[in-house]
């Protein structure tokens, strides 16, 4: 049966390579669902013969140290190795379908090859030879595995405004996974980082709609590419929905959104991305307006499944249908528990520690719980995703096929993805590029560890072994000494460590500081925080060098906005470096020097005050200024969309094809940029539309559309944008996406033009 399935997906895919685009043709989605139905009836054939147990167990998901010899199995003191009667325990008594995770350690691709190998060899053993599916955190690259190739994280990518350069980095991201043998990524995260506070805020896109959902179509493009090629992933969209958001800011705390607001700010990315394809997702572990997802048959049927029309697999975060009963307190018990959560629309349980999940289901169903269509619509979709990979017939894919894992070329595309993020915020008389013969203090808690450069999730959660894992990598003060006359004195270490004497005095001898600060890595709770402020003997450090009367430059790598308006005036140059990865100090040396000319732009507002947050497509009663009476407090450091350049960019000839247009219409916008500068550069153009009226109560201004070019000196080039009904709709007071007469402005580059619905 295999060997047919096989072949039937060969020729499907010569089918659709072949074809000639045409109008009257079958559309890609059109001929996708050609090829699915084949599957679906492989699938109920495989289906009707699976015993509940058996169906069960694909539903069951369980982490890797289930698996491995010892207790403490996340312990990197301890060796790694599976444990064969326990393998035999998940895959034969309990017929587990999926295993998640890193031995606390990172593997070599090889070790990651056995390690899957033996999963697959038993599965291939057991009656039905279902192959199971590995899943793991790749968000920035293949993260757990020695040698791969790490990239920047989210924030970073959002940063560049460079979807085609972040389509390319998750292509390659899932490579490297599958060259690690593992054909599912969870990523992209789709939440919008609109609360600075929350500990993974550099996990996401950023905190506007359209940049998330544009970027994580791309991110989810790259992943899967043309499913079933052995070189690509299933991609997992996830939270869904509404998990970045937490009012306390704190990681899985309660959430507080209104319907239309999940609606117009949390919904379009995932609707997005499961039209661009994307075959897995995951829940959110939160609770919103009191509903934990987990158990919101609303979420999880009515909207995933009813209006986004999602037919892949929804598993669950990790332990969260326990959460329900433990945290959450809405079932009694945990069976009370699996129940809920398997009838409100969960797929496959994230379990993942033990197999009671499996042991509770099977009960459920025979007591007439759950019913068997919840089960076999749930283990349809398992099948039908292990099928589209390819697993049935090559159910693990061999290092020895990946030459390009780790190469140069990927390192060389990691590097430019760093360029393109960092984001130059503030060059006081053009203080930057420096010349080389300057020399230069290298100082800060974050300028000679490869820790602040990647963040969590790097080698193993929480990014701490990164030093280890990447010693061969440069860190910032490396980069710096290998290019340029360069001192390196720490000031002030994360853990309260203090040479501040001795960076004072280093930096009398020097011409210039480069300023490292701002956070180590960390993410999910251990990341939480109860203030947002630069610690205080980052400020300290800032202060004493200011006193020297030498330039700073000051870099920040965080994983959120640290706040430090108190130092902001003291320093001269400002680099905001999010968490650029292995090679972020490489890139940083080129920008600092300017063998490259920066071009990120900031993906989020940069709070200037600690109890003042707003988002910048704000409401215009954020912004109440009477003079001598009241303001209130939309007062940035710096904006969403800011970034500088060594070179300068003028805008002109904004032109439209129209001013009016109805529901059915559209308008061209088109504009010049002209590099007015005398270096090359990169430019993001970004439009902004206003809704200058309207019933439910407009955003000041949002982006729905950007575009980066790259222009030489004296170049100009035209940019095109078209606005649609979508680039001017909100979601009204009755819940619908709607787009009401009247007029909007648009904005390009500080050119304004006003347009009509009609
Ligand atoms: C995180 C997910 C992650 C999962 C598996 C959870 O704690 O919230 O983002 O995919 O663990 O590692």
């Amino acid at each position: 049966m295999m060997r047919i399935l096989h072949i039937i997906l060969l020729s499907l895919i010569v089918v659709s390579c072949n074809s000639e685009p045409n109008k009257n043709e079958q559309s890609p989605t059109t001929k996708e669902s050609t090829m699915n139905s084949e599957i679906d009836q492989k699938v109920a054939t495989l289906l009707s013969e699976m015993t509940l147990e058996e169906k069960v167990g694909q539903m069951t998901q369980i982490t890797l140290d289930v698996v491995t010899k010892g207790d403490n199995q996340y312990s990197s003191s301890q060796p790694y190795s599976l444990d064969s009667a326990l393998v035999h325990k998940a895959i034969h008594s309990y017929k587990v379908g999926s295993i998640l995770n890193t031995p606390g350690v990172p593997l070599s691709k090889e070790d990651w090859y056995k390690t899957i190998k033996i999963f697959q060899d038993e599965a291939a053993k057991t009656p039905r030879q279902i192959p199971i599916i590995y899943g793991i955190d790749a968000i920035h690259g293949v993260n757990y595995t020695i040698g791969a190739t790490l990239f920047p994280q989210q924030i970073g990518l959002a940063a560049t405004f460079n979807k085609s350069l972040v389509k390319e980095v998750a292509k390659v991201s899932a490579y490297e996974t599958r060259a690690s043998s593992i054909p599912w990524n969870f990523s992209p995260v789709l939440g919008l980082g609109r609360n600075p506070l929350w500990p993974r805020l550099w996990e996401t896109f950023g905190e506007d709609v359209y940049l998330g959902k544009t970027m994580g179509v791309a991110m989810v493009e790259g992943y899967q590419g043309t499913l079933g090629d052995p070189n690509t992933v299933a991609s997992c969209m996830k939270h869904y929905l509404g998990y970045s958001v937490p009012l306390s800011g704190k990681d899985r705390t309660p959430a507080w959104i209104p319907e239309r607001e999940l609606r117009q700010y949390f919904l379009p990315a995932f609707k997005e991305a499961v039209d661009a394809g994307s075959i897995t997702l995951m829940i959110n572990s939160g609770e919103i307006n009191g509903v934990p997802v987990h158990a919101s048959s609303f979420l999880l049927t009515d909207v995933l499944r009813g209006e986004l029309g999602f037919e892949g697999i929804a598993v669950t975060d990790w332990a969260d249908i326990n959460y329900l009963h433990t945290r959450h307190k809405v079932a009694e018990t945990i069976k009370d528990a699996i129940k809920m959560s398997v009838n409100a629309g969960i797929d496959m349980s994230m379990v993942p520690h033990d197999f009671e999940f499996a042991e509770l289901l099977v009960e459920l169903v025979k007591e007439g719980s759950v019913s068997n269509e919840r089960i076999d619509s749930a283990v349809s979709r398992i099948l039908k995703v292990k099928m589209q990979l390819g697993l049935f017939e090559n159910p693990v894919t061999d290092p020895k096929n990946y030459p390009d894992f780790g190469s140069d070329k990927f390192a060389a595309l990691s590097k430019k993805a760093a360029i393109e993020s960092f984001t130059l915020l503030k060059n006081k008389n053009n203080i930057l590029p420096l010349s080389e013969g300057i020399k230069i203090l290298v100082t800060g808690p974050t300028a000679n560890s490869m820790r602040p450069l990647n963040g969590g999730w790097s080698y193993n959660w929480q990014g701490s072994e990164a030093d280890n894992y990447a010693d061969d990598k440069n860190t910032i003060a490396d980069a710096f000494s290998k290019k340029v006359n360069t001192t390196f004195v720490q000031g002030v270490t994360f853990e309260g460590g203090n040479t501040i004497e001795a960076a004072v005095k280093a930096a009398a001898k020097s011409d210039v500081v480069l300023l490292c600060l701002g956070e180590n890595s960390y993410t999910e709770t251990p990341g939480n925080t109860n203030s947002i402020i630069m610690p205080d003997n980052q400020i300290e450090l800032a202060k004493a060098l200011s006193e020297t009367g030498k330039k700073i430059i000051l870099v920040l790598l965080e994983g959120r906005p640290i706040i430090f308006n108190e130092i902001e005036p003291l320093v001269d140059a400002v680099f905001m470096g999010y968490l650029p990865g292995n090679y972020g100090a490489d890139a940083l040396a080129d920008l600092v020097y300017g063998v490259e000319n920066p071009s990120g732009r900031l993906p989020i507002n940069y709070p200037k005050h600690p109890h003042a947050f707003v988002n910048y497509n704000h409401k215009h009663s954020d912004n109440i200024v009477v003079p001598n009476y009241y303001e209130s407090d939309y007062d940035q450091q710096y904006e969403f969309g800011d970034g500088l350049s060594y070179t300068t960019f003028e805008y002109s000839d904004l032109s439209l094809n129209a001013i009016e247009m109805s529901e059915d219409e559209s308008i061209e916008v088109s504009v010049k940029i002209t590099n007015t500068g005398n270096r090359k550069g990169k430019e993001s153009v970004l439009l902004f539309i206003s809704d200058l009226y309207a019933s439910i109560t407009p955003e000041v201004r949002a982006l729905k559309g950007y575009e980066k070019i790259e222009l030489d000196a004296a170049e100009s080039e035209i940019v095109h944008f078209t606005i649609t009904k979508d680039e001017l709709s909100f979601v009204n007071e009755n819940l619908k996406t709607t787009a009401e007469p009247g007029d909007f402005e648009i904005n390009v580059g500080g050119l304004k033009k006003k347009i009509k619905l009609k």
